[in-house]
């Protein structure tokens, strides 16, 4: 049996090495015999094609055997994802929602974060949803992948045997944001772990600032650091003087506060030149803004 950092990622990896060991043993054989036969009855040597009658032994052989290892095959992925789609009762539960262009993970205490960070050695369980399309939560190093999907719940649980951090990804073309919608599973010792679930949020109103926008899901088009993603960055942004198209005419406006929230309510009436007009529309309240843009201040 195969490991990984996961107890689905040597499952899943014992069915793949089973299947692919099948494949290339018959590989070996099909195409042996296709080059053997080639050679010895080749024309020059066999210009009268000799009658050949029927075998029962070889037939009855070359159905059973392949019979028999389809059904292995069948034995294996069933049990693996018997496995993969039946969360043990103890598992800890976190909601993981997509939506245009980052994760949010959410936990039973009310903690919000947008890498997913999780105990090792520990199940979880994923309840998964969408708040606008098809989005597809994808963990290569544990095996495992669903769909996020806007309307209903779909579901996914593991569990870690190895600390580290493991990539996740979007596996469902979900819009031009789509490449950036990465994220991380972070699986902690278990002290640490329960060290970050149970610490208190930084209270002050530029820390508020920045966790809201983790939590609104604004870091996974714009950057803090001056680096270009789908959006501009917030790095000096506050303030800055910038040529916009407005309804067809070209204006100059500052990004102050006003500008700001008018853009967040009303996404892409002002286009931005050199970005695509994809800002989602965000559900943020005005206090929320205010704590937003209090933390841009602090970007120069
Ligand atoms: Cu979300 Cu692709």
């Amino acid at each position: 049996m195969l490991s990984g950092p996961a107890l689905s990622a040597g499952k899943v990896g014992s069915a793949f090495v089973f299947i692919a060991a099948v494949s290339f043993v018959l590989l070996v054989i099909i195409v042996g015999t296709m080059i053997l036969f080639v050679v010895r009855y080749r024309r020059s040597k066999h210009p009268e094609p000799s009658p050949t009658k029927e075998n029962l032994a070889l037939e009855i052989g070359w159905t059973a055997v392949p019979v028999l290892l389809v059904m292995l095959m069948f034995y294996f992925g069933f049990v693996d994802f018997e496995y993969i789609r039946n969360p043990p009762k103890n598992a800890m539960v976190v909601d993981v929602v997509g939506r245009q262009w980052s994760w949010l993970f959410k936990y039973a205490n009310g903690k919000q974060e947008d890498v997913l960070r999780v105990p090792v050695g520990k199940p979880v369980n994923l309840i998964m949803t969408s708040q606008d399309v098809i989005h597809s939560f994808f963990v290569p190093a544990f095996r495992i992948k669903e769909d996020c999907v806007p309307g209903m719940k779909t579901h996914l649980w593991f569990q870690a045997t190895e600390t580290g951090s493991y990539q996740v990804f979007c596996t469902e073309y979900c819009g031009q944001g789509h490449s950036h919608m990465r994220s991380q599973v972070v699986v902690m010792p278990q002290a640490d772990f329960e060290k970050w679930y149970s610490a208190a949020e930084e209270t002050g109103t530029e820390a508020q600032g920045f966790n809201l926008l983790k939590s609104k899901g604004c870091l996974g088009c714009h950057t803090t650091d001056g680096t270009r993603k789908v959006g501009p960055t917030y790095k000096g942004l506050f303030g800055k003087t910038e040529t916009v198209t407005t309804e067809g005419r070209k204006r100059t406006v500052t990004v102050d506060a006003a500008f700001i929230k008018d853009y967040v309510r009303n996404p892409n009436v002002d286009r931005i030149p050199g970005y695509p007009p994809i800002m989602p529309k965000i559900q943020v309240t005005d206090q929320e803004l205010d704590k937003m843009i209090a933390y841009l201040k602090t970007l120069k």
